[in-house]
């Protein structure tokens, strides 16, 4: 796999063993027993538009497939705010991401999270966050909020496991569409795009 602009390269096993365990202290927050496979990173990174102004958001990023799959598209390292939780994956990321910033907090208050840090109106979202594991009600408030941050026609990008969409459909604040079932990947995951009105 080839290695992305600002990236140090790690032993893939590595971030493997690392995420598991991860898991395995706290499965509802992690929900994946296993990294994003470069298929689906790429997918996602392939619909945001580099050429769209304003800083990029990353939700959920654990050990930073998706943020490889974001710089190797082209998409400056200093434009990128990487938002996590746990602080283990924060020490990971920092260390293989330099020019990135990363914060350690909570993204279902992004714009508290954010201050300070990435300002509106932003250019993409891209999440990795594990929505199925919270509840309707926790999804619904931050793609509210999310839509409020970011530029019209910007997209909340996020993947899932699940049949259906992770955010309910509110065609008056966004459109919906999906990607294909995403096979190579473990498990097998569908990229849902909600582009601001
Ligand atoms: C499915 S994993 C991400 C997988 C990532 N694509 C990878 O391959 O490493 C979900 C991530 O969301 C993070 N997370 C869960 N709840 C969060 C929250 N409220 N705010 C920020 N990050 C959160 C977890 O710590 C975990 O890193």
């Amino acid at each position: 796999m080839q290695t992305a602009p600002g990236e140090k390269r790690a032993a893939p096993r590595f971030d493997g063993v690392k995420f598991l365990s991860s898991w395995l202290k706290n499965p509802k927050n992690v929900g994946a027993v296993a990294p994003s496979g470069p298929v689906l990173s790429r997918t996602m990174a392939a619909i945001v538009d580099p050429a769209l102004e304003g800083p990029i958001v990353e939700l959920g990023p654990g050990t930073g497939p998706v943020t490889a799959a974001l710089l190797a598209r082209g998409i400056d390292p200093s434009r990128l705010t990487l938002v996590e939780y746990d602080e283990a994956f924060c020490a990971t990321l920092r260390k293989k991401y330099p020019q990135v910033n990363v914060v350690q907090g909570d993204a279902f208050a992004l714009d508290r999270t954010l201050e300070g840090h990435a300002s509106a109106p932003f250019a993409a979202i891209v999440s990795s966050l594990p929505l199925l594991n919270f509840l309707p009600e926790q999804r619904k408030q931050l793609v509210e909020i999310s839509m409020r941050m970011l530029r019209p026609r910007a997209p909340f990008i996020q993947f899932t496991y699940g049949a259906n969409s992770p955010l309910p459909v509110m065609s008056h604040l966004y459109e919906t569409s999906a990607s294909k079932r995403i096979w190579w990947n473990l498990p097998p995951a569908r990229v849902w795009t909600y582009r601001a009105r």
